[in-house]
């Protein structure tokens, strides 16, 4: 699926993104910056956090509990706040626009 990842600078990345990885592996696989991923993917750390574009948030699905508290742990969390690890890239996500925060962590 084509994912447009978005940096805080407005730099725009799309990036065709093999279904079955996550939104968070298709930016580290393609050296998009602006993802950290300390923990690998784990919903762990909270240094994958993207906002998710209004248009997208429902096809995005809903924040687990453990990523919703893992969250806690994200600065200028904001209702469309994700951990990008937990987005799994499926065909109907082709599309999907995330912009990342100024920072991680
Ligand atoms: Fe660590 Fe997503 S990569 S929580």
């Amino acid at each position: 699926a084509k994912i447009t990842y978005i940096e805080h600078n407005g730099t725009r990345h799309e990036i065709d993104v093999p279904d079955g990885l996550s939104v968070m592996e298709g930016a580290i696989r393609n050296m998009v910056p602006g993802i950290d991923a300390d923990c690998g993917g784990a919903c762990a750390c909270a240094t994958c956090h993207v906002y998710v574009d209004e248009a997208w948030r429902a096809k995005a699905g809903e924040r687990s509990s453990m990523e919703d508290s893992m969250l806690d742990f994200a600065s200028e969390v904001q209702a469309n706040s994700r951990l990008s690890c937990q987005i799994k890239v499926t065909p109907e996500l082709d599309g999907l626009v995330v912009r990342m925060p100024e920072f991680q962590g």
